[in-house]
């Protein structure tokens, strides 16, 4: 048996010619920059996401760059971030001429430690920190309420990087507000994208900003096509991080079936969790599936914090890479999210050596991506957990 670690066929036959007369539609429009598909989406999303304001733009990168921008982040700033991420969240920082700073994740979420951040902002007396940006890493929410009250005791805007993580919830209590919130709406700004692995992909790049803050949407709003105001009259530098209209359209029709397809990862996730429960050798050798969190606070009591999309299904093992190997054997594709923090990434090191993260480091070395996309079968996931387990036989 094959499984691999993405599989867009199912989905894409579920709406396959529904997308492909919409394509036509667009082309035949001759509406080919920014337009209806656009804006339809752009009022869609933020319906979807809980806020008020969404600007597409070209990729998730950009936008969290734009989003940078926008606070006009640059030379001498520091901007405090995880370390455990796809590089695009520091890429970003550096890009602008800033440099960033970071507090280690936890290690059962893998999310930025809100203990963590407070220490680093506590230590840091020179005022340079700028804003925040914590991750919703594999489609799991942060813990923002958290997060959020540390940043307002510092003054400093949260931008969300939930480029992994649309449509995840978490149970934000915040000031006077308390109950379920969608990623990227509780924070300053939220930053998404829309590449084709994540749980609403496009059928190329894509990405979107959202914000509550009526300035700052404007502002990005500009950026995103060079910052001209009015028309060829600049008084800032923006770039052309607009979102295409193809991919509009298609991340239109896609958002009807969003929930659905996080409906499935879920499911798939749970089998995932009670095959490895069930599972006699297992139970006897240290593999930790995501669920360790809900588990936990279950055990206390507490109820279920946080709605997990499942953008991947995480495992930590011992002797991951002879693992990842076997189960390459066995055509099981599997993936490394991420083999090094940011803060061992060459392109900084070479300019200064950040402190050791140890939380994250060692999650570098044993964590493992198993394949979770809807339309994965169980027998493809039964099959799955018996190749670990015969590994650790
Ligand atoms: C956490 C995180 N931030 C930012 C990005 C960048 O998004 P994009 O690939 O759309 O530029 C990604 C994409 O993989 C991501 O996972």
């Amino acid at each position: 048996m094959k499984v691999p670690l993405l599989d867009l066929g199912p989905t894409l036959e579920e709406q396959k010619q529904e997308i492909i007369d919409k394509v036509v539609e667009v082309v035949e429009s001759t509406r080919y920059i920014q337009g209806p598909e656009v804006e339809a989406f752009e009022e869609e999303a933020s319906d979807y996401c809980g806020v008020d304001g969404a600007i597409g733009v070209s990729s998730g990168t950009d936008a969290l760059l734009v989003a940078l921008m926008a606070l006009e982040i640059g030379h001498g700033d520091l901007v405090l971030t995880t370390p455990y991420s796809f590089f695009a969240t520091m890429g970003v920082i550096l890009r602008l001429g800033a440099t960033p700073v970071f507090a280690d994740i936890d290690p059962v979420t893998y999310n930025m430690d809100p203990q963590k951040m407070e220490e680093v902002l506590a230590g840091e007396k020179t005022g340079k920190i700028k804003a925040i940006i914590p991750v919703h890493l594999y489609g799991q929410c942060a813990d923002m309420s958290s997060i959020m009250e540390i940043a307002g005791c510092h003054g400093l805007p949260v931008i969300e990087d939930a480029a992994q993580a649309i449509g995840a919830e978490t149970i934000y209590s915040h000031r006077n507000e308390k109950g379920w919130r969608k990623a990227g709406s509780m924070g300053f700004a939220g930053c998404f994208s829309f590449f084709p692995s994540k749980n609403l992909g496009a059928i190329g790049d894509g990405g979107m900003v959202v914000s509550g803050d009526e300035e700052f949407s404007h502002k990005v709003r500009l950026l995103r096509n060079h910052g001209g105001e009015p028309k060829y009259y600049h008084s800032m530098v923006g770039g052309n991080f607009r979102l295409d209209p193809i991919q509009a359209a298609v991340l239109r029709i896609k958002l009807k079936r969003l929930e659905q397809w996080h409906r499935q990862r879920r499911q798939n996730a749970s089998l995932y969790n009670k095959l490895f429960e069930e599972n006699t050798t297992l139970a006897s050798i240290p593999v930790s599936t995501p669920a360790a969190v809900n588990e936990e606070l279950s055990r206390k009591g507490e109820e279920e914090r946080n709605y997990h999309i499942y953008n991947q299904y995480i495992i930590r093992v011992e002797k991951r890479d002879e693992l990842r190997n076997w189960l390459q054997q066995k055509n099981i594709a599997t993936e490394i999210y991420y083999p090094l923090g940011l803060h061992q990434q060459k392109c900084l090191t070479d300019i200064f050596t950040p402190p050791p993260m140890s939380n994250t480091e060692k999650a570098a070395q044993e964590t493992l991506a198993l394949p979770v996309y809807p339309g994965l079968t169980p027998e493809m996931q039964e099959y799955v957990v018996k190749s670990i387990a015969q590994f650790y036989t």
